[in-house]
């Protein structure tokens, strides 16, 4: 197998960062294709305890190119202080490469997230305030800088002076806010260009190559299935596919050249930022698992909400993702909860339906139908194989494949690289 897509099966946080940090010892190249520093990646390994919000999470292994893709908005400050800050706990960044197609998330970006979130008051969306969908919104408004435009100061004079208008028409007009300076913003990108001359490259010629001498490329996905423009719970989503076809326009990579997709699904769920969610806890046991599980953002550090397991929302992310297998991550967490639950349909209006609905108003009155089942009240962090696990959680695991309507190809029991189960390899 050459190409593999792993992503996101819920809404973002499942261990993304943890399963490619462990997959990526085999893997010549992982990209990313989607989101932006809104996503927090965790990885724990002989080297330290990392959280990435940019570059793939293969960058531990000096065998390993990572390509920042095309479908990726970049912080040029976020992405020099992690290429600094890596660089300096002596992880070798050489290898680091961004999209010149990538677009860029500048300062007006920032100031129109918080903008527009206190506009909608009560009904913010609870974004990560990382400039993420305006910086998208001007990708399809085709009024983006891209990387591509740090490496020609005339072109990017050019664009930036007739971008910053509307944007300070914007800032001021509607907002009521202080313009930004041009020349400030100029002289900022053309620091930008000076760091970032040495990383940006046409990458989606790189990963062909990589692809036509058999290589093996990961695609790393960021935020979770549930969180997609298209399918997830709109209007409370972000602003780029975190789905598996997603990774083939965000990265450069033609649909038939993938191989494998691998969802990632937390043993429960979590959420953070607004939205509906039907299995959330909000009792005695939901506190209990996000204090067993740490459940903070690693990007914002908000609470995250926890919740059962939505078998409902499982299912139909494997389907829009066509996944071939899953991880289940975090099954350790659930270790001292008595009695699980399953979501397996929505009660609505009387009726029992099993399909994720299209909106949020109607996920909001869904009513969760679980099944129970039990517990197994012993650690399993220390489990090698799934014959080490007890019999209840082997169970729950083989439920959760039923549900996702595919094999789950590893089990993570701990956040280290090696408190992992391999079922079935999917390198
Ligand atoms: P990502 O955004 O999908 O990469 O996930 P995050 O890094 O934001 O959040 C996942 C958290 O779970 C991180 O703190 C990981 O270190 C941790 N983690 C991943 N897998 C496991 C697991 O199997 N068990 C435990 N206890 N923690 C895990
Ligand atoms: P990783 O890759 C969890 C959520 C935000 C908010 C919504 C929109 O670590 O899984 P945005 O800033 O994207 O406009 O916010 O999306 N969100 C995430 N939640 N994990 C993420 O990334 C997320 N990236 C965005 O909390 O609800
Ligand atoms: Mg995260």
């Amino acid at each position: 197998m050459s190409v593999i897509a792993v992503v996101g099966g819920q809404w973002g946080d499942e261990g993304k960062g943890k399963v490619i940090d462990m997959l990526a010892e085999q893997a010549d190249a992982v990209v990313r294709f989607s989101g932006g520093d809104n996503a927090g990646h965790t990885v724990i390994n002989p080297q330290g305890e990392f959280k990435l919000h940019l570059i793939p999470s293969g960058v531990f292994y000096p065998h390993c190119t990572c390509i920042i893709g095309n479908g990726v908005v970049v912080n040029p400050d976020i992405f020099i202080k992690e290429r600094d800050e890596l660089c300096a706990r002596g992880v070798d960044t050489s290898r680091v490469y961004i999209s010149d197609r990538a677009h860029l998330v500048l300062p007006y970006h920032i100031l129109l997230d918080g903008l527009e979130e206190r506009a909608r008051g009560v009904k913010s969306l609870g974004t990560t305030l990382r400039g993420i969908g305006p910086a998208f919104v001007d990708k399809v408004a085709r009024m983006g800088i891209r990387a591509v435009d740090l490496l020609d100061t005339a072109i990017l004079r050019d664009r930036l002076e007739y971008v910053l208008e509307y944007k300070n028409q914007l800032l001021t007009k509607l907002y009521g806010e202080p313009p930004l300076n041009f020349d400030e913003l100029f002289e900022i990108c053309m620091g930008y260009a000076n760091q970032l001359r040495g990383n940006i490259k046409e990458t989606s010629s790189l990963l062909d190559d990589y692809i036509r001498q058999g290589k093996r490329v990961i695609m790393e996905g960021a935020q979770g299935a549930l969180l997609d423009t298209d399918f997830g719970t709109y209007p409370y989503v972000t602003s780029s596919s975190p789905l598996v076809a997603g990774g083939c326009l965000g990265a450069g990579v033609g649909p038939a050249k993938l191989d494998r997709a691998l969802g990632i699904f937390k043993a429960y769920c979590s959420r953070v930022g607004s939205g509906p969610m039907p299995t959330e806890l909000c009792d005695d046991i939901g506190e209990q698992i996000r204090i067993r599980g740490h459940e903070y953002g690693t990007t914002t550090g908000r609470p995250r909400r926890v919740g059962w397991f939505d078998g409902v929302a499982a299912r139909f992310s494997s389907r829009i993702n066509g996944l071939t297998g899953v991880a289940i991550t975090r099954l350790d967490i659930l270790d001292t909860v008595e009695a699980l639950k399953i979501c397996v349909g929505y009660r609505l209006n009387g009726d029992i339906i099993y399909d994720f609905p299209a909106d949020a108003a109607t996920l909001h009155q869904c009513q969760p139908v679980y099944e129970e089942m039990p517990g197994w009240c012993q650690p399993t962090t220390e489990a090698t194989c799934l014959e080490e696990l007890p019999q209840a959680a082997r169970a729950y695991i083989a439920r959760l494949e039923e549900l996702v309507e595919c094999p789950a190809n590893y089990v993570c029991i701990g956040p280290v690289r090696r408190q992992a189960i391999e079922l079935a390899p999917i390198l």
